[in-house]
């Protein structure tokens, strides 16, 4: 089993460290017991596949007061009465596949839909500098908890650009991209540890209400796609030149 595509283990790795723990949300592995913990603690929780991607099995559980639990899953929300209910329809939903369960951030949105970033992270061969060399804003399709483009139908933005249009417009967009940059480098440089040959991340970061970076999952393959997709090629062209060295 590759260890490249674990969320569970590179969450651990991450989470470990200290000068990241403040930008990796809390998470456990899928059990009964931890998931009402969780939601205990954070109401909102995120139930995501240990070996998934692309938005692929993301449910959303909320807690909405009179024993009532939301469940969020694509552009689907429904309503469950009760503990048991709820576990025994996520339980028959999920399978006998390996779950986690993450404080859900609650994200800013545009026009009521929620956005997060990609941002790609490289190094050249025998270097141990990391640079940014792109970064996007996922803004998820209408009624998704997701920000995966294809899955959700939903559209990028410049990282400047969606800042300025969302409910966080009112923070510096200069100030709110150097934290993420910094996170990221961070997280870039401690992976390392775990995976020493690699060159390139594509780091899923979403800020909080109150611009507070948080590192959602690190991609070992990070797709081009969302490059490939704009227009302006500078972005996608940096990422070439910076593989082949
Ligand atoms: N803890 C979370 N809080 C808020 N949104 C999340 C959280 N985890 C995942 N998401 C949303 O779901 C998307 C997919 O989750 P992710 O962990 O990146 O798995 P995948 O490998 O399927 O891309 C994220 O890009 C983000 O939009
Ligand atoms: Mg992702």
């Amino acid at each position: 089993m590759s260890a490249t595509k674990d969320k569970w283990l590179k969450y651990r790795f991450l989470k470990k460290y200290e000068q990241l723990a403040p930008y990796v949300p809390g998470t456990k592995l899928m059990s009964k017991s931890a998931l009402w913990k969780l939601i205990s603690k954070y109401r909102r929780v995120i139930l995501k596949p240990v070996r998934g991607s692309r938005g692929r099995g993301i449910i959303q559980v909320s807690s909405i007061g009179g024993h009532t639990y939301a469940l969020h899953f694509e552009n689907v929300k429904i309503n469950i009465q009760g503990k048991e209910n709820t576990y025994k329809y996520i339980q028959k939903k999920i399978g006998s596949t390996r779950y986690m369960i993450q404080r859900r951030i609650a994200r800013p949105t545009i026009g009521g839909c929620p956005f997060d970033m990609r941002v790609i992270i490289q190094r050249k061969e025998n270097s141990r500098k990391w640079k940014v060399t792109a970064k996007i804003a996922k803004v998820a399709g209408r009624g998704y908890v997701v920000s995966n483009n294809e899955r959700s139908k939903g559209r990028l933005l410049p990282v400047k650009t969606a800042i300025r249009k969302s409910t966080i417009h009112h923070l510096s967009s200069t100030r709110l991209q150097s934290k993420m940059k910094r996170v990221s480098l961070r997280a870039a440089r401690r992976l390392r540890g775990l995976f020493p040959r690699h060159r390139i991340y594509g780091l899923d970061v979403g800020f909080d209400l109150k611009g507070h970076p948080w590192i959602i999952e690190a991609n070992l393959y990070p797709s081009m796609s969302h490059f490939l997709k704009l227009k302006d090629r500078t972005m996608y062209r940096r990422i070439m030149a910076y593989k082949k060295r």
